[in-house]
């Protein structure tokens, strides 16, 4: 069957011919529709993040992805049935994290994340999944479904920052979004359809005309130029944030954001940056966060609870967000090209079949 993949010592992704997978007792076979691709997906080809499965010399990429169930194998599903697969794999043999359904919060070398951390991923025309993992899905999510991941990994940061201001009467109104990647549009339009932030920004580096300033203003929201404004200088040039949600991977943004929140709010980090040394003054930051009642947190990867909350946030996302977000879908064999960027592509997709 045909895959997209990257080859050890290489850092673009080609098409090759590799084994169609057979599923194993608890496994269903899914034949895949779409596969998203994301920053995360950039840093895997480049050698930035990840790594290979063991053993092997190639990767299959991809880890946003739905599709359909062709041979149940005696699971749950029946064959037809449209699903999503969630992320992260025991290493071997399970372990706590994943039989209480937080792997999520496993430690680094107490999971696999497929098409990123040592497994192969869903860029392929098939691929196989213990039924513990994939998430059944409406019929009308066969175009738009390999969302649901990205989304989840929001749904969590969220729940996330909430947790964290959980102990007094926190009532949030304002909310920041850093970065105009697909993340950060995708979270951007939850918050908007929140009950709870009546103002929301979003944080970019690009000039008008652009299509995810477009979506940024067709949102409702505000966008804020980060060479005119800096993330630090915002509550002057427009209001304390409750809320600031990370999502560019420009390391000192991670610190920024503090400075961006109003007394009690909260900051979540979800960018992935390489190493980066700069200077920051960290008294002042230690500071804020103490006098103020800050939260800075972290929040990776998202479990099947999250995916269940995503189903319903893509649900509620007006028609013209998706094909909008969505700018380019592409056949396998037009694999590089859908990993070109550039200021006109926003989010693509490697498309393997129609239902
Ligand atoms: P992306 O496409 O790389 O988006 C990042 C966006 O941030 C880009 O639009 C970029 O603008 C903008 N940006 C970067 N530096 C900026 C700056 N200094 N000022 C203003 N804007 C800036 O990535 P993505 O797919 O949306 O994901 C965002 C990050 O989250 C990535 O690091 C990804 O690895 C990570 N991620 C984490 C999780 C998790 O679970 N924690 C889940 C998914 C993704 P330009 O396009 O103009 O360069
Ligand atoms: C994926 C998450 C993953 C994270 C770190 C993100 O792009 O969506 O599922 O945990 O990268 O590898
Ligand atoms: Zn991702």
């Amino acid at each position: 069957m045909r895959a997209v993949v990257v080859r050890r010592g290489e850092s673009k992704p080609r098409v090759a011919e590799v084994p169609k997978p057979t599923p194993e007792p608890g496994e269903a076979l899914i034949r895949t529709l779409r596969v998203g691709i994301d920053g995360t997906d950039h840093e895997v080809v480049e050698g930035n993040h990840g790594g290979f499965p063991e053993g092997e010399d190639y990767q299959i990429l991809g880890h946003e992805a739905v599709g359909v169930v062709a041979e149940p194998n005696g699971t749950r599903f029946d064959a037809g049935d449209l699903v999503v697969p969630t992320v992260r794999r025991p290493p071997g043999e399970s372990n706590a994290y994943f039989e209480r359904g937080e792997p999520d919060v496993a430690p680094d070398g107490e999971y696999l994340e497929r098409g990123i951390v040592g497994a192969h991923g869903y860029m392929a025309e098939y691929f196989v999944s213990d039924e513990r993992f994939l998430v059944d899905v409406p019929d009308n999510f066969a175009a738009d479904g390999f969302l649901v991941e990205p989304i989840s990994n929001a749904e969590k940061a969220i729940e996330y920052a909430y947790a964290s201001r959980s102990a007094f009467e926190w009532e949030p109104a304002s909310a920041l979004v850093l970065g105009n990647g697909p993340l950060g549009l995708l979270t951007l339009a939850m918050l908007v359809g929140s009950d709870d932030f009546g103002r929301n920004y979003c944080l970019g580096r690009r000039d008008r005309p652009d299509p995810t300033i477009d979506i940024v203003e067709e949102l409702g929201a505000t966008y804020v130029d980060s060479r005119e404004t800096p993330v630090s200088a915002i509550p002057d040039a427009h209001e304390p944030m409750d809320f600031v949600y990370e999502a560019t991977g420009h390391a000192p943004h991670a610190f920024e954001s503090v400075e961006a929140l109003a007394p009690n709010g909260v900051a979540a980090l979800l960018g992935i940056p390489s190493d980066h040394s700069f200077e920051f003054d960290g008294g002042r930051l230690h500071r804020e966060m103490v006098l103020q009642n800050k939260a800075l947190l972290g929040s990776v990867n998202s479990n099947v609870r999250h995916f269940e909350a995503a189903k319903a946030s893509l649900s509620s996302f007006p028609d013209w967000l998706t094909d909008e977000l969505i700018t380019g879908v592409y056949g396998p064999d037009e694999a590089e090209r859908a990993f070109e960027t550039g200021d006109d592509v926003i989010k693509t997709v490697v498309e393997f079949g129609a239902v």
